[in-house]
């Protein structure tokens, strides 16, 4: 198949026949591996209950947790979500990337079941080209929840996504490493106002930039996912580290903390920190330690996308 032949040609072509596959499994219902320039999801045709219920099931996730429908553009995205003008900035500012919309569902567009029940939807048009291609060449929304078993990290790599849930999916995709490294930012712009419901990529500073000051996030905004436990390695996680103590693995941040090939970022780049962050706890999990000890991180802009992944790493939150 594709390694027969090395030019760039060749892989082109490859590439292009497994997007067509990958869109044919979705198409018969079955689950793909879908990298996104956040993290790797695990993704379904977000119109048919039965395959979206496959990936409850793949990765063990209780049902009442709404899901994200991707689509290829802003035009597919008005088919199925209710977009006022506030919604337009946000999309024109920020699609294609990591930002998420919740905002009122358009009847039947996608399924109860992807909805969890909710009048609202989630939706977004990630940036990655691969992702981009699969989600053109479908046509139709596609739901793909992170990648991992529920309540572990989410996949960065493609080589994590395989081990996590690789053995549930009829396609995969490999789109290399993840650029940045943490879920999109997840905002609902409804009746209420623009209210920040987990933060990520996109910072509460930039969305400000383009609606104004953010509403908080009453019980009715509430994102559901945010109710259980996350991102949680098997090792106790010690948040604030200065140093390591015995047993710990020390993720540091900044020039001289700790060792630089277990640093979130050696020069203290939140963007490479977000990056690095579930590969870095992943390994330190894998190696066994008593606990992982994470230096503090600032938290302004990306960082605070980067400490609500901490907090709940710790089982300080949620
Ligand atoms: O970066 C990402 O967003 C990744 C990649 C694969 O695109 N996907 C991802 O999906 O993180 P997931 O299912 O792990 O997280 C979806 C988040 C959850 O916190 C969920 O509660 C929230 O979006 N959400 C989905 N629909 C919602 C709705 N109608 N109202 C409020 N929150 C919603
Ligand atoms: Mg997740």
């Amino acid at each position: 198949m594709g390694g027969l032949n090395g030019t760039d040609e060749a892989r082109a072509d490859q590439r292009a026949a497994d997007v067509t596959a990958a869109a044919a499994a979705l198409q018969r219902g079955d689950l793909v591996l879908l990298p996104t320039e956040t993290v790797y999801g695990l993704a379904a045709d977000a119109t048919r209950p039965e395959a979206v219920a496959r990936i409850f099931e793949a990765k063990g996730r209780p049902r009442f947790n709404p899901l994200i429908a991707h689509v290829a553009d802003a035009a597919a995205a008005e088919r199925v979500a209710v977009f006022d003008a506030r919604a337009r900035r946000l999309a024109e500012a920020f699609w294609p990337g990591p930002l998420t919309l919740v905002l009122p569902a358009r009847p039947d567009a996608v399924c109860d079941l992807a909805r969890a029940g909710l009048d609202t939807v989630a939706v977004r048009v990630p940036g990655h080209a691969l992702a981009r291609g699969l989600l053109a060449s479908f046509g139709g929304p596609v739901v793909a929840p992170s990648a991992n078993r529920s309540g572990r990290p989410s996949p960065t790599t493609f080589e994590d996504a395989l081990a996590e849930t690789g053995a549930e999916v009829a396609a995969a995709l490999d789109g290399g490493p993840c650029a940045v490294g943490v879920e999109s930012t997840v905002v609902s712009v409804l009746d209420g106002g623009v209210a920040l419901l987990r933060p990520g990529a996109v910072t509460r500073e930039e969305l400000a930039a383009v609606v104004g000051p953010l509403t908080e996030a009453g019980e009715g905004h509430r994102s559901p996912g945010r109710l259980t436990r996350h991102y949680a390695p098997d090792a106790p996680v010690r948040l604030e580290a200065g140093t390591a103590r015995p047993g710990e693995i020390l993720l540091g941040f900044g020039p001289g903390v700790g060792d630089p090939a277990w640093s979130l970022s050696p020069s203290g780049d939140l963007r490479e920190a977000a990056a690095n962050l579930f590969r870095l706890l992943r390994r330190a999990d894998a190696a066994g330690p008593a606990g992982i000890a994470v230096a503090p991180v600032p938290h302004a802009g990306l960082g605070e996308a980067i400490n609500d992944r901490l907090a709940r790493a710790a089982g300080k939150i949620g």
